[in-house]
């Protein structure tokens, strides 16, 4: 028997949610304000002044306050509105607290018998706390789990043992009506697995599609953008990758001034440029020309800024300059290069070899070529990996987004270039991450495979 909830009656208490400021207009009426959210109540009494400072201050029981004159209408206007943070309890303890995100909108009622939880609802512990959080991108409010015998109610479809007694009941009863109105449980025969555009979600993509963007949510206190969050407890990854140890290939660079007069116009470049699955293994890609293909699309500039500070950058652009992405190419045949994983020293602009070849980089050659459906392997299959720590440490919630971004823009640049010069090239959606991290020997979480594209010789037919 679950001790916290057997018979004792349930208890309430309200507090504003964290983040809250409010003001008083000139034409004297009170305003909350929460990031982008805002909302008015009427004339700005001491009353509702002094209610505020009681919810502000902490945890009040709902039922004094709402003794008080004139506030139930008050409250009851706060709580639609989502600005109110509701904890139940025993007089055991606290066991869960309802925190609104955004502006509440209830589901129909009547509370279905039959509920489970939403299949984008998510329990997990927060950071710094020991708490464990239930919460969707779907749903209007959070809810902290102060009592983990309440888990046991959120598991199934049928209402979990509460131990006995109908005051256990009555918490799992309001737990579950909270957690359905909230959003975070849904009707066992619900629509969330039945119309497309539910349907379509995976559970993480529409986590990291909600998480990586600004909303209410955030503004409600959570770090997002560019807070430079890790600033003095964490070292920043240095902006050049530490070079393997591999012997170095030096390459051939270009003369971009020569490429300015002789190159084809770019409105030429974009109209022609076209995914080529297949190479000409009769005259292969040449070591020059990868080593211009690489310079063109990825190696370091440095240059001067306006106070004479070193600025470094690419030849694409990259959210705060970070450049993060790494090139790895997987050199199958190329005239006068041999075969071997190599990875691309953008300050020296030199190949080094990580590893020559074996099974790594036959998976990685192979899983290439099942992507495009082609029966011939590529020459040259660049694997985009990204130092996620380049970005981590300054960007929060957002910076796999910002990974993703840059690799779409760097697939752009690849292919204007290969179609500039003549070259054979192809983006791919998809890739094994893993096995470069076999190949290389560097940790998954900090730095994998993002990305992956296909180099080759043009064959004369396309
Ligand atoms: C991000 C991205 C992912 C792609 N993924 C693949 C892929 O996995 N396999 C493939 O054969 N082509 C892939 N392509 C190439 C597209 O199929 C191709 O761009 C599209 O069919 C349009 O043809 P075009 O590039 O010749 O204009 C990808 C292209 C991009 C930009």
């Amino acid at each position: 028997m679950i001790e916290s909830l057997t018979d004792t009656p349930l208890t309430e208490r309200l507090s504003l949610v964290a983040g809250v400021y409010s003001a008083v207009s000139e034409d004297d009426r009170l305003r909350l304000v929460a990031g982008s959210r805002g909302e008015t109540f009427g004339v700005a009494e001491a009353w509702k002044r002094e209610l505020l400072h009681q919810l502000a201050a902490g945890p009040c029981p709902a039922a004094e306050l709402a003794a008080q004159e004139h506030a139930a209408r008050f409250l009851a206007a706060l709580t639609s509105g989502g600005w109110l943070v509701t904890e139940v309890g025993r007089e055991q303890g606290l066991l869960y607290a309802l925190q609104p995100t955004r502006r509440p909108v209830p589901a129909p009622s009547p509370t279905p018998d039959q509920l489970i939880l939403s299949r984008f609802a998510i329990v997990h512990r927060e950071r710094d706390g020991r708490d464990l959080v239930i919460e969707s991108p779907l749903a209007w409010a959070r809810v902290h789990i102060h009592d983990p015998a309440l888990l046991g109610l959120i598991t199934g479809e049928r209402p979990g043992s509460v131990g006995p007694g109908a005051a256990a009941q009555a918490v799992a009863d309001r737990f579950r009506h909270d957690l359905y109105q909230c959003g975070l449980a849904v009707p066992v025969d619900g629509v969330e697995d039945e119309v497309f555009h539910l349907r379509q979600w995976s559970t993480h993509e529409l986590w990291f599609h909600q998480r990586s963007r600004i909303g209410q949510r955030d503004r409600l206190g959570s770090g997002y953008g560019r807070t430079r969050w890790a600033d003095g407890m964490f070292e920043p990854l240095p902006a050049r990758h530490e070079p393997y140890p591999g012997p170095a290939v030096p390459l051939p660079a270009p003369d971009l001034g020569k490429l300015r007069r002789v190159d084809p116009p770019l409105a030429a470049v974009m109209e022609d440029r076209r995914s080529i699955r297949v190479h000409d293994d009769d005259a292969p890609i040449s070591l020059s020309q990868l080593g211009e293909f690489l310079y063109r699309c990825a190696r370091m500039r440095i240059d001067s800024g306006p106070d004479g500070e070193r600025q470094l950058g690419r030849p694409y652009p990259s959210g705060g300059s970070v450049y993060e992405l790494e090139l790895y190419p997987v050199v199958r045949l190329a005239a006068g290069l041999p075969a071997g994983v190599y990875h691309y020293d953008d300050h020296e602009h030199a190949l080094r070899l990580v590893r020559g070849p074996g099974p790594g980089m036959s998976r990685l050659i192979a899983a290439a070529r099942r992507g495009t459906f082609e029966q011939s392997a590529p020459q040259v299959l660049i694997v985009v990996a990204a130092r996620f720590g380049r970005l981590a440490w300054t960007y929060e919630q957002m910076p796999y987004s910002l990974v993703l971004k840059h690799v779409g823009v760097l697939y752009q640049t690849m292919y204007l270039a290969a179609t500039a010069m003549g070259l054979a090239a192809c983006g791919l959606g998809g890739g094994d991450s893993e096995t470069l991290n076999e190949v290389t020997g560097v940790d998954y979480t900090h730095e994998s495979a993002v990305g992956e594209f296909l180099l080759g010789s043009r064959p004369a037919a396309r």
